[in-house]
């Protein structure tokens, strides 16, 4: 086993709030640390990790090959060009969902923890058994909402399945994250969601467009060395897993606006 080697579940309940998104553009902020990192889909239904990194085209084999032990794992496993570091083990087929016990996502990740220092499951959306078979692989957790009251109670249930499942430690993620909605409290603010959820804030993502524009191209923010906001904050997460003391950022700071602009200068001083 690599000595380090740390399994993380990436959940959330709610559909749609960020998991795959983080999931893709964390792996490769990882690597580029120069971590060993893979990224497991565990979306049997709905898999679309593969698209996000770009990598669609270059799946011979996935999980449910290696688990039918009619391929090697190293056979299933798919490279990333620009970032040899990181690795994608593609989900199998719906039908999957069928048989796939959480003991089989147990022999996965156990094959990959003897390879990785990080091992990633994207989960699917929801409590059921896709979500079961994905938690029982899981050592860790990382928690990703919106600032919603929905995506925010949805996450409340799955910390709680995450205590009973006995997976520590869970930290939080905060995502889409619209500084001028929050300040005008349009949007629950990350005090009023830390408090609810009761968890440590490992990042805080903005809203950004540009994590639209990558998703679409296949191309994952943090692949290019993007400086947007979003890019950013993965990177952050990613030295935060590793234990660096990255100050998160203030929201009331961020705004894109002249009055934002104008509050930063003087912050810096350049006045
Ligand atoms: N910080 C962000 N800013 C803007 N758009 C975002 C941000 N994070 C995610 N998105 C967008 O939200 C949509 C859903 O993201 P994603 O697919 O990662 O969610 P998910 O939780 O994996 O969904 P599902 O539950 O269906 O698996 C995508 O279109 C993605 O580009
Ligand atoms: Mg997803």
């Amino acid at each position: 086993m690599a000595s380090t080697s740390r399994t993380i579940l990436i959940c959330s309940g709610k559909g749609g709030v960020g998991k795959t998104t983080l999931t893709a553009n964390l792996g490769i902020a990882l690597a580029r640390l120069g971590l060993r990192t893979v990224v497991l889909d565990a979306d049997f239904g709905l898999r679309n990790l593969d698209l996000l990194l770009g990598l669609e085209n270059r799946i011979v084999f996935t999980a449910q090959e290696v688990l039918a032990e009619s391929c090697r794992l190293e056979q299933a496993l798919v490279k990333h060009k620009q970032e040899p570091n990181l690795a994608l083990l593609p989900a199998g087929n719906p039908r999957m969902l069928e048989w796939l016990k959480p003991e089989d996502m147990q022999t996965i990740a156990g094959m990959l923890e003897k390879q990785f220092d990080y091992v990633l499951i994207d989960c699917p959306a929801g409590i059921e058994d896709g979500f079961k078979n994905a938690v029982a692989a899981a050592k860790e957790a990382i928690v990703i909402t919106t600032p919603e009251v929905s995506a925010v109670r949805d996450a409340d249930r799955v910390i709680g399945l995450l205590n009973t499942h006995g997976v520590k430690p869970v930290q939080l993620v905060l995502n889409r994250v619209r500084p001028k909605m929050m300040a005008s409290q349009e949007m629950l603010a990350v005090d009023d969601v830390t408090d609810i959820l009761a968890l440590p804030l490992l990042g805080l993502v903005l809203e950004d467009e540009q994590v639209i524009v990558s998703t679409n191209r296949g191309e994952p923010l943090t692949l290019n060395g993007s400086s947007s906001p979003a890019a950013r904050a993965y990177g952050n997460v990613a030295r935060r897993l590793q234990g660096d003391d990255v100050p998160l950022i203030d929201p009331s700071k961020e705004g894109r606006g002249l009055r934002a602009k104008v509050r930063r200068l003087m912050q810096k001083k350049i006045f």
